[in-house]
């Protein structure tokens, strides 16, 4: 049985890394062919936009070294990356913040140092795989509510909340593989009446979401009353890491508890310089931000006349056949007219509701979403 090939059936592991030839915002290059990448997180096409790039190895890059080689905690740290952590500090009107090496170190590592056995946690169902561990590495007591269902929360705060000393609530402001969004107004009602601690992951909407970009909590004036905000500058930023923003002792807990930024090598100092250009320089204007979003209204707006399962808000649009041969076949089809739009298939996604990701970029084009209805027409008359 210590023979790794006798360990799982054929079929049994369906999940494979894509050998992509290129790959931007607007286009995936696979087998030869060209594809409309659907795909993308890349949302405000920063990853690869050649000028700036070029423009910030010019202007920057040459100061800043490629590795870090030890944990701020082990040699201390630079000042970009402090730089990086007050811009992040002012802009959100928070006390501190902590920049982890990913969306992923900063969800295991904060839940997983600020929960413990004695407390007590209430997590959206369909929050991130990388809440769900840290929740697991906490050791504390957990339930699920069902999805933005803030009445099946209150019941479960009444019922369980004074069993444990504290309590957190958790979840995703837009969920990354259903593009709706949290109901954050309630989620403050309810973290106060029952002395909860909030935390919001803003993957999804940081630098879409709000005036200044900042995600959906800034968009509901909801910054002061959430405990803890967690983005990641891996998405819409075209950059790398994860980051916190909360009060000066939250900060000084998580750096005396959090596993993941204790006893991990920090990003490399380029990388942090590119984040922080792009934060100070790039976010795209409101116009061009709603613009992306009122796309996706379009798109969702057609696929919902098609009598389409779709669901969401934001950019992302899932349009879900529910049963994985039919997400195949559909991501196949599509494959075939010239769309990469990969297929999301349980444990990603519950069982019955595998679905393609439709998620739209500032590169894709309305005439690329014609195109795209023009296909599913064919599809679905
Ligand atoms: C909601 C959410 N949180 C956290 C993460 C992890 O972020 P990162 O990719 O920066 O590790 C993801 C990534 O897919 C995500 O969708």
């Amino acid at each position: 049985m210590t023979n790794p090939d006798t360990w799982f059936e054929d079929g049994d592991f369906p999940r494979r890394i894509y050998d992509f030839q290129a790959k931007t915002a607007k286009e995936i290059v696979w087998r030869g062919k060209k594809l409309v990448n659907l795909s993308s997180n890349n949302y405000l096409g920063l990853a690869d936009q050649q000028a700036l790039v070029q423009a910030f190895l010019r202007e920057e890059g040459s100061r800043y070294a490629f590795g870090s080689t030890s944990s701020r905690l082990l040699c201390g740290t630079l000042p970009v990356y402090e730089r990086l952590e007050s811009w992040l500090a002012e802009h959100f009107q928070k006390e501190a913040s902590l920049v982890f090496n990913s969306g992923w170190h900063a969800n295991t590592g904060i839940i997983s140092s600020l929960a413990e056995k004695s407390d007590i946690i209430f997590a959206d169902r369909l929050v991130h795989a990388s809440m769900i561990d840290g929740i697991k590495l906490s050791g504390a007591k957990f339930y699920r509510f069902h999805h933005r269902d803030m009445e099946n929360l209150s019941k479960l705060l009444r019922q369980h909340r004074s069993s444990c000393r504290r309590a957190f609530v958790l979840t995703e402001s837009i969920f990354s593989m259903d593009g709706d969004a949290a109901d954050l107004a309630a989620l403050v009602r309810l973290k106060d009446e029952y002395d909860a601690f909030l935390i919001v992951d803003e993957a999804h909407a940081f630098g879409l979401f709000g005036p200044n970009g900042l995600g959906l909590a800034e968009q509901y004036r909801l910054m002061a009353q959430t405990d803890l905000l967690i983005g990641t500058f891996s998405k819409a930023i075209g950059s790398l890491g994860g980051f916190a923003v909360c009060s000066a002792t939250v900060r000084r807990w998580l750096v005396n508890r959090a596993r993941p930024l204790i006893f991990s090598t920090s990003l490399p100092p380029i990388a942090i310089a590119w984040t922080l250009y792009v934060l100070e320089n790039l976010i795209p204007s409101l116009a061009v931000r709603n613009e992306l979003l009122s796309q996706a209204s379009w798109l969702r707006e057609h696929l919902l006349k098609k009598h389409l399962s779709v669901s969401g808000v934001s950019q992302i649009v899932p349009v879900i056949p529910g049963s994985v041969p039919q997400t195949l076949q559909l991501s196949e089809r599509l494959y075939e007219t010239g769309f990469c739009t990969l297929p999301i298939r349980p444990p990603t996604v519950p069982p019955n509701q595998s679905r393609i990701r439709l998620s739209l970029t500032t590169a894709i084009t309305r005439r690329d979403l014609e195109r795209l209805l023009e296909v599913m027409d064919a599809m679905f008359p």
